[in-house]
């Protein structure tokens, strides 16, 4: 197996070093290339994430095709040498899952991994052989994070999820849902259910989460993870032939792809944010926003009505 004892207890130490580092106020630990990156504490285990992370829905399902393939190791080790650590998948997402682990075998530092992925089945029978298949694609003894998909067959699945944390198969557990799409249910679980994280939509046109997921997640201490943060590309069809906004400079943001990130994860709510790219050149820009400082609530405000105005 690919993560050893050795190195778990590995990433358990630079770990704490980064928790350490976030209990003096910093909330920095090191990264290789431009100095310390922007971490987030876990509230249920104190752990610490930088806040991007990496999705892999459509950028990372290439198939067999190895000059493809190819190129996500580049993307996958740049994300790793810029100090990232949490990469996001599903088997829902094709073969992105083998491509991971394809990937993950050729990149020189695979230990900074936290591996988070998903359940997606109606049958809890079905979702337990799944889970295994995922640790054989990927290629590690247990997810750092394993998710229910869209909250399908969410009961069954709680079952086991809680039964493997409490037995050490899976590090943390959580639930899924996008597009703003049935909150009301979600809310719901994230009331009762003992999770340690929640993933979903956020973006600055996409706030419906302000209203009730976000500040229930402060509330019942969950880690938050956002997707589709740029609106799957969208928000650069739309907004990237006009000029970045002079006071742009005043939070250390270089282009959009920081503008659109350093927006999210400057919501005191959230932990982190999983863009998705199939770019090294991209990923660069992405985990930029990972450095300098972030927009204040005042500054968030004047970004959302800068874009919207334009
Ligand atoms: N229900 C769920 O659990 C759920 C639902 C949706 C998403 N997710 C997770 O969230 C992740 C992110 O969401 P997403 O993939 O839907 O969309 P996204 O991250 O909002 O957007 C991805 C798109 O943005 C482009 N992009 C990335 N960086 C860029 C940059 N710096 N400049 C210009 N274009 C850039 C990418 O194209 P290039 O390849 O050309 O860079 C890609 O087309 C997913 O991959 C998945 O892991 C989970």
């Amino acid at each position: 197996m690919r993560r050893t004892r050795s190195e778990l207890s590995r990433r358990t130490v630079l770990a704490s070093v980064a928790s350490l580092a976030g209990i003096a106020g910093l909330g920095f630990s090191p990264a290789r290339a431009a100095g310390p990156v922007l971490t987030r504490p876990i509230p249920t285990s104190g752990e610490t994430v930088p806040a991007v992370g990496m999705g892999t829905w459509i950028t990372f399902n290439v198939g067999e095709n190895t000059a493809l393939r190819d190129e996500r190791v580049e993307v996958l080790k740049t994300f790793f040498d810029l100090g990232g650590t949490m990469v996001d998948s599903s088997p829902m997402y094709g073969s992105a899952e083998a491509v991971i682990g394809y990937c993950l075998e050729r990149v020189p530092d695979p230990q900074r991994l936290f591996s988070a992925t998903k359940v997606w089945n109606w049958r809890q029978g079905a979702g337990r052989a799944q889970m295994a298949d995922s640790r054989r694609l990927w290629g590690v003894e247990r997810f750092d994070l394993m998710q229910i998909h869209n909250l399908l067959g969410w009961e069954g699945h709680m079952e086991t999820l809680k039964a493997d944390k409490a037995a050490g198969r899976v590090r943390h557990i959580g639930i899924t849902t996008s597009h703003g799409r049935r909150h009301g249910d979600f809310a719901a679980i994230m009331e009762t259910q003992p999770l340690d994280f929640v993933q979903f939509t956020y973006n600055i046109l996409d706030r419906e989460a302000e209203r009730r997921l976000l500040p229930l997640a402060a509330e019942r201490g969950l880690a938050v993870i956002i997707n589709r943060p740029f609106r799957r590309g969208e928000l650069f069809d739309r907004f990237e032939r006009h000029p970045l906004p002079a006071w742009a400079a005043e939070f250390d943001c270089a282009n959009w792809a920081q503008f659109f990130l350093k927006f999210v994860i400057a919501h005191p709510a959230v932990t982190c944010v999983i863009p998705a790219t199939s770019r090294v050149d991209h990923m660069r820009e992405n985990m930029g926003a990972l450095h300098g400082r972030l927009p204040d609530q005042a500054i968030r405000q004047r970004m959302v009505a800068y874009v919207e105005g334009l």
